[in-house]
C-alpha cells in the first residue's frame, strides 16, 4: 500500500491554532512549541545556574530494570552515560524483544533476564536499588516487594492505581528507610528549575494565582489514550494522574503551600463511536473513505510521519511494509472512533492552596504541540513561559526578563528526556543514595503522595460534582 498526503492537515492544524488562542484559557498560540513567546530584543537574560548531569558519586550503584520499555531504556541510559556511577545488573519484561536488546547492551548475563517480573522479586535481593517502570498497574507491587526486599527505587508515576496504595507505600518507604524517587522528571528540568527559582527570587512579588495548561497534541492522544496503552482509566489510571499527575505535582511544587481543596470537570467528547464518520471501517488500513482527511489516521501518523514508532519493536532496516504490518495487527491501526477507550480528551481543575492562593488547570488533547505552558501572575509581576523559555514582566519598572537557555546546548545534556529532567533525576538518585538522604531528591515519596492525592481528589470532584477536600 502506498502512502500518500493527506489533504486538509494544514487547515486542520491552522484550525486548532485558533482554538488554542481563543480558548477559555486564552494562551496566545506561539509559532512552536520551541519559540519563546514573549522573549523582545533587549529583553535582560536570566541566567540561573544549570547542574551538570554527572552525578559525581565514586560508588557503583548496580540496578534492575523492571520494563525495559521507554521509559527503562531512559534510565537505563544513564548507566552507557555514567558506567562508573551506576550498573545495570538484571532485566525484567516480558516482551523478549526488549529484555533481549537491554541484556545485550548492559551485557546482563542469561541468568539476570527474567520475563515477569515475580521472578525477579522470587530471585532475593539481586541488586542495589530498581527501577520499576513498569505499566500503570504493575508499579504498587514490586515497589511494596522490593522496599521489603531492602531496594531503593527509582519508581515511575503514577505510583499507584488508589489513594489507599498511594499511602501503603508511603508507609512502606518509612518502615524500611527506603530512597524512592518518583518519577516527577519535570522537577529536575532547567526550565521548571529556572521558574522556581524566578519565584523564589520574588521576580513576581507574592504569588497569588497560576494558569497552567498540559496540552497533550492531537496525535499523542490518539497514541496514547485512544488507542495505546493508557486509553482505559481503570486499567491504567485516570488521565489526571496517567498524563497529569506531573501538572499537579508541578504546580504544587511551585506554589509551595499545600493544597486544600480541588474542583474539576471534564470529559470523553470526541473518540467516540457516535463521532465515527459514516462508512469508516475499524482499521485505517481497511481502506477507510476517510483517510485522507481525518487528522487521526494511523497510516498517516505511524507510517507516513513515522512517529511513536518505538511501540512496534521494528527491526533495524524496517521498511513501510513492517509498519503496515504492526497497524494490520496491533491495536494501533484501529479507528480511534471504535477504540475500547474512555480516557478524557478535555479537563480542567481549580486548586485552592494555603493562604488563598489558586491555579487554575487545563488538560487538551486538541493542539497542534505539546510541551506545557504557564502563566504566574504575582502582586507585583507576571510569568509566562511556554516549556523552553519563560518571560518575568515587572509591573512598576517594565523590566522584562527571559530565561531561554536551550537545554540541547548545556554541556551534556543533549539527547535527555523532558527537557534533561530524565537524567537529572537519575543523577539526584544516586547522590541520595550513595548519603542515604531522601532530601537531596525532590521527588521523594512524601512529595509525591501528596501531588498523587490532588489526582484523585480531581478525579473524584469531576466524577460526583462540587469541590473536594484534600487531606494528606
Ligand atoms: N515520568 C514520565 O514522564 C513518564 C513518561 C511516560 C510513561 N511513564 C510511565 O512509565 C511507565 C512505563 O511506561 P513506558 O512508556 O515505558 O511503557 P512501555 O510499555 O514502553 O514499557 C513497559 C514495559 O513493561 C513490560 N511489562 C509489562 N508487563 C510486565 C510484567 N508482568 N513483567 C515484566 N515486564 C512487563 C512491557 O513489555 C513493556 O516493555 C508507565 O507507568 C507510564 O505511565 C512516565
Amino acid at each position: 500500500m502506498q502512502i500518500q498526503n493527506g489533504m486538509g492537515r494544514r487547515d486542520f492544524i491552522k484550525g486548532l491554532s485558533l482554538f488554542a488562542g481563543t480558548a477559555g484559557f486564552g494562551f496566545a498560540a506561539p509559532q512552536s512549541a520551541q519559540a519563546a513567546p514573549q522573549q523582545k530584543p533587549g529583553d535582560e537574560m536570566l541566567d540561573y545556574p544549570v547542574e551538570g548531569l554527572d552525578s559525581g558519586v565514586k560508588r557503583q550503584l548496580s540496578v534492575v530494570i523492571m520494563g525495559a520499555g521507554g521509559r527503562g531504556k531512559t534510565y537505563a541510559g544513564y548507566a552507557a552515560r555514567f558506567p562508573e556511577a551506576m550498573k545495570i545488573v538484571a532485566v525484567a519484561d516480558i516482551n523478549e524483544y526488549r529484555r533481549k536488546s537491554m541484556a545485550e547492551k548492559y551485557g546482563i548475563p542469561p541468568e539476570r533476564t527474567f520475563g515477569d517480573f515475580h521472578e525477579v522479586l522470587a530471585a532475593g535481593r539481586i541488586a542495589d536499588a530498581m527501577v520499576i517502570s513498569l505499566p500503570d498497574d504493575l508499579h504498587y507491587e514490586p515497589a511494596m516487594a522490593a522496599m521489603a526486599q531492602g531496594y531503593d527505587l527509582i519508581l515511575e508515576k503514577p505510583m499507584a492505581q488508589t489513594e489507599q496504595e498511594c499511602r501503603d507505600l508511603l508507609k512502606r518507604q518509612r518502615e524500611t528507610g527506603a530512597i524512592v524517587g518518583v518519577c516527577h522528571v519535570l522537577r529536575y528540568a532547567p526550565y521548571f528549575r529556572a521558574l522556581k527559582a524566578a519565584i523564589a527570587d520574588g521576580l513576581v512579588g507574592e504569588v497569588v494565582s497560576i494558569q497552567h495548561m498540559e496540552p497533550i497534541q492531537y496525535s499523542h492522544m490518539a497514541h496514547s489514550y485512544v488507542r495505546g496503552i493508557w486509553r482505559d482509566s481503570k486499567a491504567s489510571t485516570p488521565i489526571i494522574l496517567a498524563k497529569s499527575c506531573h501538572d499537579l505535582d508541578i504546580v504544587r511544587w511551585l506554589v509551595d503551600r499545600r493544597c486544600n481543596a480541588v474542583s474539576a470537570e471534564g470529559s470523553l467528547m470526541h473518540f467516540r463511536k457516535e463521532n465515527m464518520p459514516v462508512g469508516a471501517p475499524p482499521r485505517c488500513t481497511d481502506g477507510c473513505p476517510h483517510e485522507a482527511t481525518c487528522p487521526y489516521s494511523a497510516l498517516d501518523i505511524y507510517a507516513r510521519r513515522r512517529k511513536y514508532l518505538g511501540v512496534f519493536d521494528l527491526p533495524k532496516g524496517y521498511t513501510e511494509e513492517d509498519i503496515l504490518q504492526k497497524l494490520r495487527t496491533t491495536g494501533y491501526g484501529r479507528c480511534v472512533y471504535q477504540c475500547d477507550n474512555d480516557q478524557c480528551d478535555h479537563y480542567v481543575a481549580n486548586l485552592l492552596f494555603e493562604g488563598g492562593l489558586t491555579a487554575a488547570f487545563s488538560m487538551e488533547a486538541f493542539t497542534p504541540w505539546g510541551g506545557r505552558r504557564t502563566r504566574v501572575m504575582g502582586t507585583r509581576g507576571f510569568i509566562e513561559g511556554d516549556g523552553t523559555a519563560f518571560t518575568a514582566y515587572d509591573f512598576r519598572s517594565s523590566r522584562r526578563r527571559t530565561w531561554a537557555k536551550k537545554v540541547s546546548e548545556i554541556p551534556g545534556y543533549k539527547g535527555a528526556g523532558h527537557g534533561g529532567g530524565d537524567w537529572a533525576l537519575v543523577r539526584d538518585f544516586l547522590r541520595a543514595v550513595d548519603k542515604r538522604d531522601e532530601s537531596m531528591l525532590t521527588s521523594s515519596l512524601a512529595a509525591s503522595v501528596e501531588s498523587h492525592v490532588m489526582g484523585f481528589a480531581c478525579e473524584k470532584s469531576r466524577l460526583a460534582g462540587g469541590k473536594v477536600a484534600v487531606e494528606v
